[in-house]
């Protein structure tokens, strides 16, 4: 691997040509906003629309913000089309989003009717399938449904985004909502980067994410800057990849409700509780990735009521918190993986595998912090990756949830086999 120190950004978005099929459900109304999305992140989009979806959605207000003519129903069999329809759009794609996804089409997909445009559309594609059923809960719950579903999961190149839980346009609340648009942008990008081969299916795998609060009394804390988007991007990406994943997360801030969404989550506030909170779920577990921003420090002293400022301890005495990364890594299994995240000044590659060794880490992502467009709070994000022999894979500049992206598409291989050479050494 060569060493690269910024190579450019690489968003699996951009210039893809990602065709949108869009059925009858009242979420087809979320469906412009996600379009005007992927077009900004650099897609080339085109929607197919099936003769319920006109109905909820505006194909005009479609084609504007693809900037390309929506296919609908009638212009399947145009006599100025030169070739069938369905053929040239099947062909065009590189990504096929159905969202919504209805019952009907779910069960058209299912038994191979190719009785409309987006229907048959889809059934001639060999592009990769992302796929969001939306529909009542009791719909979703229908045997017949969860057969056709099941049929649908065992296609080649096909990422299912099961519906999300919450209000429905039927006013119950329950399983059935299509992932907002701003996750299913994440499932495109999952898709685009693996060519919709769910290349972490099989893999159980533990992250952790955020800062951690270590309180002096009911209102105050030391704490860190960390917003968590970082190790829940990490959490959500290995999920769309189709990992099974559990994240232990302090407290989060400037990160997308939605990204929570498909995740099995655990919210926590110290470090001792973000510690106990690993450990249940270690065992259970292949791998664990160690993004949170733990302090490093709680008070020596601690109050349960609030106390007056002038009583305030001062110096504050201070308590050094476990290394929960090095304390989890001393117990795991010669087949379980751990990937660490360094925090550094500058791009201080020596300190960072430094930490690897001392910490037992299989991996580390050198993390700067204090450089323009990288770390802490910031939307975007970089560094590097780095093995244990020195290895290294340069990560550039970029947005959180691809920077993850990226880190998983140069792991993925290696975690299916990973085996460490003899069992970790124990702890002295
Ligand atoms: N970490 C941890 N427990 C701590 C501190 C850090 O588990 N009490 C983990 C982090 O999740 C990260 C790795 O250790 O994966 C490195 O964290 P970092 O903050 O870079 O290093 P520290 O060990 O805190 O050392 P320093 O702050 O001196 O650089």
């Amino acid at each position: 691997m060569t060493k690269t120190e910024d190579p450019a950004p690489v968003d699996p978005v951009v210039g893809r040509r990602v065709l949108v099929a869009v059925c009858g459900s009242i979420a087809a109304v979320k469906l412009p906003q996600l379009v005007s999305s992927l077009v900004q992140h650099g897609a080339q989009v085109r929607c197919v629309l099936s003769p319920k979806a006109e109905q909820f959605v505006s194909p005009l207000a479609l084609a504007s913000l693809s900037r390309q003519p929506c296919n609908l129903e009638i212009h399947q069999w145009d006599p100025c089309q030169p070739r069938p329809l369905h053929v040239v759009l099947a062909e065009w794609a590189e990504l096929v989003v159905v969202a919504p996804l209805s019952a009907t089409t779910l069960a058209r997909l299912a038994q191979g009717l190719a009785d409309t445009l987006l229907s048959s559309t889809l059934l001639a594609t060999q592009a990769p399938l992302l796929v969001a059923p939306a529909m009542n809960t009791a719909m979703w719950d229908a045997p017949a449904v969860r057969a056709n579903w099941q049929t649908l999961c065992r296609w080649p190149r096909l990422l299912p985004m099961v519906p999300t839980r919450g209000l429905l346009a039927c006013d119950s609340r329950g399983i059935g909502r299509l992932p907002d648009p701003e996750l299913l942008l994440q499932g495109i990008r999952a898709a685009l980067a693996t060519g919709g081969v769910a290349d972490l299916k099989g893999l159980r795998v533990l992250c952790s994410a955020g800062p951690t609060r270590e309180f002096l009394d009911p209102v105050r804390c030391l704490t860190n800057p960390s917003s968590g988007r970082m190790g829940v991007a990490m959490a959500l990406m290995a999920c769309l990849r189709g990992a099974a994943v559990h994240l232990v997360h302090g407290p989060l801030s400037n990160v997308p409700a939605s990204w929570l969404d498909p995740l099995d989550t655990c919210p926590v506030v110290s470090a001792a509780e973000m510690g106990v909170a690993l450990a249940q779920r270690l065992p259970q577990v292949h791998g664990l990735v160690m993004a949170a921003a733990v302090a490093d420090h709680a008070p020596g002293v601690t109050s349960a009521v609030k106390w007056p400022k002038e009583a305030l301890p001062n110096p504050l005495p201070l308590q050094g918190t476990p290394d929960l990364a090095a304390d989890l890594a001393a117990r795991m299994r010669g087949d379980q993986w751990v990937l660490g995240f360094a925090a550094e000044h500058g791009l201080d590659r020596a300190r960072a595998l430094e930490k690897l060794r001392r910490k037992r880490f299989d991996w580390i992502v050198l993390n700067p912090v204090g450089l323009a467009g990288r770390g802490f709070g910031n939307q975007p994000n970089g560094g590097v990756l780095l093995w244990a022999d020195g290895q290294e894979q340069g990560l550039a500049s970029q947005d959180k949830a691809t920077m993850a992206g990226a880190i998983w598409s140069a792991l993925a291989g290696e975690l299916h086999r990973f085996q460490r050479s003899g069992p970790r050494p124990t702890v002295t």
